[in-house]
C-alpha cells in the first residue's frame, strides 16, 4: 500500500477515454477526482469506480473555475465527436478555451502539473503526411468543424503562454483516432457507427467511395501514452502524438466489422461531410523517442473487445444482438 497518493483531477473523467484513465489510474495507486458535467459522458462509465475509497466523482463545468487541492491534472473534458461537438459549437469553443483557462488558473495556483488532451484535428485536412508535431495545419477556421478545431488549437496556445508567461508544468498530448469499449454508440465515429450498424443489422453508411484512410488507435494503448507523457521530466512538454500510426482504408474497416459480427449489413454510400480530411496518420517518432511508447494492441484484438462491448449493450437494450461472431 502507498503511503502518500498522488492526488489526481481528470477532467471529462465519465467520458470515454477519461473513464479508461480514471481506472489506470486507480490502478496505479493514485487518489482520482473525476470531474464532468455529463454532456457526453455517463455514470454507467464510472458506477464501477464508485465504491473505490480513492475514487471521487463531481458534477462540474470546467467553464466555471474549479477549487481544488491535487498534484495533477488531466483535462479531457470536451465532446469529441463531431454529432457532439457540432451540437453546441459556442459551447465547443468555450469549454475547450475557458475551460483550459480555468484548469490552467487551478493549475498556477496551486503548482499542479497539467496535462492537454489536444488531438490530431489541429492538423485540419492535412497536406503532409504522415503528420509531425511541427505540421502547423490546414485547418478552416469557418466551417462546421471549427468549433473543436481551432479550440483546440486555442487551448494549446494558451498552455504555451501559461508555460512562458507562469512556469506552468504543461504537457500536451495531440491524441490521433482512438476507439474501444464505452465509446458513446451514437457518437457519429467510424468505429462505433460501423459496429452498431452491423449489430443492428442496419446499412452501413460509407461517406464518400470509402478509400479515405483513418489510423486507429486502442485505447489501453492511448492511456498508457497520456500517463507516460505525464511521468516526464519538466524538459517534456509536447506537442506530442499519440495515435496508432497503420493505416486502413474506411471501406476495409465496414467490410472487416461486417466480417466480424457476422452481420448481414450492406453498405451503402453517402456524400463527404464538408472538411472531411482524406488522410490522418501520425508520426509518433517523438513519442517513441521521448516515452519509449508505441501501441501494441492489434486493429483485430481491439475490434473484437470493443464488439463484444456493444454486443451487450445491443443485448441489454433488447435489440437484434443474437448474431453469432463469425471469426471473434
Ligand atoms: N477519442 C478520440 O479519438 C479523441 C481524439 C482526439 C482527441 N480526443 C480528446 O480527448 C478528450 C476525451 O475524448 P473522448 O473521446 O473521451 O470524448 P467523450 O465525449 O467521451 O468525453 C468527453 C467528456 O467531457 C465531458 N465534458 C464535456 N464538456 C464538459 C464541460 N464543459 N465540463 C465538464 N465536462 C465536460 C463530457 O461529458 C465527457 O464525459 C477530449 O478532450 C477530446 O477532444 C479524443
Amino acid at each position: 500500500m502507498k503511503l502518500t497518493r498522488k492526488r489526481v483531477l481528470v477532467t471529462g473523467g465519465a467520458g470515454f477515454l477519461g473513464s479508461h484513465l480514471c481506472e489506470h489510474l486507480l490502478r496505479d495507486g493514485d487518489d482520482v477526482l473525476c470531474v464532468d458535467n455529463y454532456f457526453t459522458g455517463r455514470k454507467d462509465n464510472i458506477a464501477h469506480l464508485i465504491a473505490n475509497p480513492h475514487f471521487e466523482a463531481m458534477r462540474h463545468d470546467v467553464t466555471f473555475p474549479l477549487y481544488v487541492e491535487v498534484d495533477e491534472i488531466y483535462n479531457l473534458a470536451c465532446p469529441a465527436s463531431p454529432v457532439h461537438y457540432q451540437f453546441d459549437p459556442v459551447q465547443t469553443t468555450k469549454t475547450s478555451v475557458i475551460g483550459a483557462i480555468n484548469m490552467l488558473g487551478l493549475a498556477k495556483r496551486i503548482g499542479a502539473k497539467i496535462l492537454q488532451a489536444s488531438t490530431s484535428e489541429v492538423y485540419g485536412d492535412p497536406t503532409v503526411h504522415p503528420q509531425t508535431e511541427d505540421y502547423r495545419g490546414n485547418v478552416n477556421p469557418l466551417g462546421p468543424r471549427a468549433c473543436y478545431d481551432e479550440g483546440k488549437r486555442c487551448a494549446e496556445t494558451l498552455f504555451f503562454d501559461y508555460l512562458r508567461q507562469h512556469r506552468v508544468k504543461i504537457k500536451v498530448a495531440r491524441i490521433f483516432n482512438t476507439y474501444g469499449p464505452r465509446m458513446h454508440p451514437n457518437d457519429g465515429r467510424v468505429v462505433s457507427n460501423f459496429i452498431m450498424q452491423a449489430l443492428r443489422g442496419e446499412d452501413i453508411t460509407l461517406y464518400g467511395d470509402g478509400s479515405q484512410t483513418r489510423a486507429f488507435c486502442y485505447v489501453d494503448d492511448l492511456i498508457d501514452g497520456l500517463v507516460r507523457l505525464m511521468a516526464t521530466g519538466d524538459a517534456i512538454i509536447g506537442p506530442m502524438n499519440i495515435g496508432n500510426p497503420r493505416e486502413i482504408a474506411v471501406r476495409e474497416l465496414a467490410e472487416r466489422i461486417i466480417r466480424m459480427t457476422g452481420s448481414s449489413s450492406r453498405i451503402v454510400k453517402l456524400p463527404l461531410p464538408p472538411d472531411d480530411p482524406a488522410q490522418r496518420c501520425p508520426d509518433i517518432g517523438l513519442a517513441q523517442a521521448q516515452l519509449g511508447w508505441q501501441p501494441h494492441v492489434a486493429l483485430e484484438d481491439g475490434l473484437r473487445r470493443t464488439i463484444a462491448y456493444f454486443r451487450a449493450m445491443v443485448a441489454e437494450q433488447g435489440g437484434a444482438a443474437a448474431m453469432q461472431p463469425a471469426t471473434a
